[in-house]
């Protein structure tokens, strides 16, 4: 693809989270001057093969493994400041740059402290006892941008200056729970580490489109986790949705001129919450297997389904895709027939309904109604797409109205295709 010369392309999930953002951001970001994080912390885990060799980044922009590249995380991302210097070091030791020259830290993002940890497992334990666990990945994400919200929580700018944190916390006693005196002085010690980082990213990303520059933003999560369009209180903490992303860096919105919606050639989840695609055992076991469907972050086994084409068509409308990037489909190689959701049947009317639910009683009473094509026993050959595969995309695309514009068939650079 031809990224924009002055503009910025956007990359974003449509589905649970783990389309393949992080394979695609890294093929796209050889054309690219800056690859910058616009929201989300490190309950992203993006992962990326080079050369038979697996790397997962989760603050760190997934462009970092393509050298002619600059990166950024803008303020509208959450950092916990151990897990980004150990990612830079991680990177570091695999032979990558990553200086301050081409790494740049929004002195704006906000700050994960062990606070916001503590309490994203005290809070988890306490839904757990009436089964409404959210299922986090732990990492104090939602209490970061909750304390975000409530103007407590620490910026980078903030944690940069011993003094200026030091009174900072004073004001907030709450903010010290396990930061003891010896985590207190690493804490300094990692700060000091990041101080060459952290800057204006806003403007960098501004100084770049006006010099022409091609700009690639790497959403995290995906469409359906929204805090406002997914599935509400199932979901992360921070907008997802295209419209959000340039104000998670500080660049005009329209600036952002292609819009990329990647979605897997069938749908995970991981984590609790309404999946009314989800499918169940024997087939959910092979799908899950032959997709690998691990969280990179946790670990955690992927509730695995069908692709649902209702709730594309709806986030389609919201997120305006200039084209979709549909990944693994030949994870599905070898099935005899792949199935879609078309429409859902409200358990409470028995009548069938193609609109998305608005609300958690809603989602839990929907069921799929799913139609089938044939499958495909490879996705292309020499270039040259399977006909079923070819039936499968055109059925999405007059389904939701976007255009395929790239298609994965395997986890390396290489195996995909441009159409
Ligand atoms: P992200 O969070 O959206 O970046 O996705 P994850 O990295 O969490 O999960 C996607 C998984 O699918 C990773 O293990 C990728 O290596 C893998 N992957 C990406 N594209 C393809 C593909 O086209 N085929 C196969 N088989 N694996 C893929
Ligand atoms: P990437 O960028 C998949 C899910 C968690 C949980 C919910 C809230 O790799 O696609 P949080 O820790 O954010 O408060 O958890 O959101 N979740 C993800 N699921 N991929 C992700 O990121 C996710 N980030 C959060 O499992 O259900
Ligand atoms: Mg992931």
């Amino acid at each position: 693809m031809n990224l924009k010369c002055g503009a910025a392309s956007l990359v974003i999930g449509m589905q649970y989270g783990d389309e393949g953002k992080g394979k695609l951001v890294d093929v796209l970001a050889e054309e690219a001057d800056l690859v910058c994080r616009v929201q989300g912390g490190n309950n992203a885990g993006h992962t990326i093969w080079v050369d038979g060799k697996k790397i997962i980044t989760q603050l760190m922009p997934s462009g970092i493994l393509q050298k002619n590249c600059r990166v950024a995380i803008g303020a509208g991302v959450v950092i916990d400041p151990f897990v980004l210097l150990a990612e830079i070091k991680k990177i570091q030791a695999l032979g990558y740059e990553v200086s301050p020259e081409r790494l740049h830290i929004d002195c704006r993002a906000s700050v994960i402290l062990p606070y916001h940890k503590l309490l994203d497992q005290k809070r988890e334990l306490e839904r757990s006892k009436n089964s409404e666990k959210i299922g986090t990945t732990g990492k104090g994400v939602g209490p970061a941008y909750a304390s975000r919200a409530y103007r407590e929580a620490p910026r980078m700018a903030e944690i940069s200056n011993p003094t200026q944190f030091k009174n900072w916390l004073d004001a907030q006693p709450h903010l010290k729970e396990g930061l003891d005196a010896q985590v207190l002085n690493e804490f300094f010690e990692v700060a000091a580490e990041l101080l060459p980082y952290i800057k204006d990213v806003a403007v960098i990303a501004n100084n770049c489109l006006s010099q022409g520059g091609k700009l690639l933003l790497e959403g995290a999560q995906g469409a359906m986790l929204d805090v406002s369009f997914g599935t509400y209180p199932f979901v992360t903490s921070s907008n997802l949705i295209s419209g959000s992303c340039a104000g998670g860096l500080g660049i005009p919105p329209w600036k952002v001129t292609k819009i990329i919606g990647v979605i897997k050639a069938y749908s995970t989840r991981v984590g609790n919450g309404p999946y009314p695609a989800e499918l169940s055992d024997p087939l959910a076991s092979e799908l899950r297997t032959r997709g690998n469907e691990f969280g990179s972050v946790t670990g955690r086994p992927r509730s695995v389904g069908w692709l649902d084409l209702v709730a594309l068509r709806y986030l389609s409308i919201i997120n305006g895709m200039t084209g979709l990037a549909i990944m693994k489909a030949d994870v599905l190689a070898g099935f005899d027939r792949v199935g879609m959701i078309t429409a859902y049947k409200d358990k409470r009317t028995n009548k069938n309904r193609e609109d998305y639910p608005m609300t958690i009683q809603d989602w839990e009473n929907v069921e799929p109604i799913v139609e089938f094509v044939e499958g495909w026993s490879y996705v292309m050959k020499e270039n040259k797409v399977h006909k079923n595969y070819v039936q499968f995309l055109k059925k999405i695309e007059n389904f939701i109205g976007v255009p395929s514009i790239y298609i994965s068939a395997g986890a390396e650079r290489s195996a995909g295709l441009w159409l």
